[in-house]
């Protein structure tokens, strides 16, 4: 009987100016063990919080389009799913969970599909790139969309920094913070976000900290977004003012991230915490190093 185990890392997408292009993989983990079985089911340790335990888990839906994308049929698996990434908090459990499926399914029909395929694969079941790419192939990852389908390109994030991370105590769906979104953008705005992402990837390319400090703003999701997420602009300029390069939204949100020297790090958290008890809000700060690797696949 086939035996895998699965390793996901948590990501924080578009890093201010990088929308549904940049994401940067983080050293929580979603780890699934994957078994033949006679049905498809996913047990979540922990209880699950209304994860869907058959056919249409995210996981068993990517696994099963991965084998489609190649002919092939999946026999049924169970899945035991434990995770440390917080559900619907920006930082990538729903990419997880298909790249999870997408890598398992892959390695169960013997490594048919390479990693553009997957990285299709996942963002079709995501509906964008950023998250699935740096879960795929670790650090820093711009995602692009061509006719042949999703890039996506990696580059080592400086040794030097830290990702400072505050995580509300509330959940914030992706649906309801991308319906906010406007659907057309000015030309100011497009290209106030095209030079400040070309500069982001400069100043990560240079570890260039005082770059990234006027590269790390946005104008085409986070201003619609911070009505729907309370003390977004406060937790931010904390983030700054204690020493960080710059902090925006991690993917759609609630959650804040920052990036700081890595000596300023637990400075940069204990402000962003002081900040939301400040305005009242509940949750939790905390400092990572990005993860260089992907996703991970060992046989049992
Ligand atoms: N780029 C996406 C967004 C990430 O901002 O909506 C959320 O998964």
């Amino acid at each position: 009987m086939s035996e895998l185990r699965v390793r996901v890392p948590a990501t924080s997408a578009n890093l201010g100016p990088g929308f549904d292009s940049f994401g940067v993989a983080l050293p929580l983990l979603a780890e699934f063990e994957v078994k033949s079985a006679r049905a498809w089911a996913v047990d979540v340790d922990g209880g699950g919080d209304g994860i869907p335990a058959g056919e249409d888990n995210l996981f068993v839906v990517a696994a099963r389009a991965a084998a489609r994308s190649v002919g092939a049929t999946l026999p049924a698996q169970h899945v035991t799913q434990r995770s440390t990434i917080p559900l619907s908090r920006g930082l990538g459990s729903s990419a997880a969970a298909i790249v999870g499926g997408a890598v398992a399914a892959n390695a169960i029909l013997g490594g048919q599909l390479d990693r553009r395929t997957l990285l299709r694969v996942a963002s079709e079941v995501e509906g964008h790139s950023d998250n699935v790419a740096a879960a795929l192939y670790g650090a820093f990852t711009v995602a692009l969309q061509t006719p042949d389908g999703p890039v996506a390109t990696r580059l080592a994030f400086p040794a030097g920094w830290r990702v400072c991370l505050f995580v509300p105590g509330e959940p914030l769906p992706t649906e309801r913070s991308r319906a906010v979104l406007s659907k057309e953008v000015s030309r100011a705005d497009a290209v106030f976000n095209l030079s400040h992402a070309a500069a982001l990837i400069a100043a990560i390319l240079r570890a260039d900290g005082a770059l990234l400090s006027v590269a790390m703003n946005d104008r085409l999701h986070q201003p619609a977004r911070a009505k729907l997420v309370p003390g977004l602009e406060e937790i931010v300029g904390a983030a700054r003012a204690a020493g960080a390069f710059g902090a925006a939204l991690s993917g759609a949100g609630p959650s804040v991230i920052a990036v700081a020297p890595a000596r300023l790090a637990a400075r940069v958290v204990s402000a962003m915490e002081d900040a939301a008890v400040a305005m009242g809000l509940r949750g939790r700060g905390r400092s990572l190093r990005v993860r260089a690797a992907g996703a991970t696949v060992q046989r049992a």
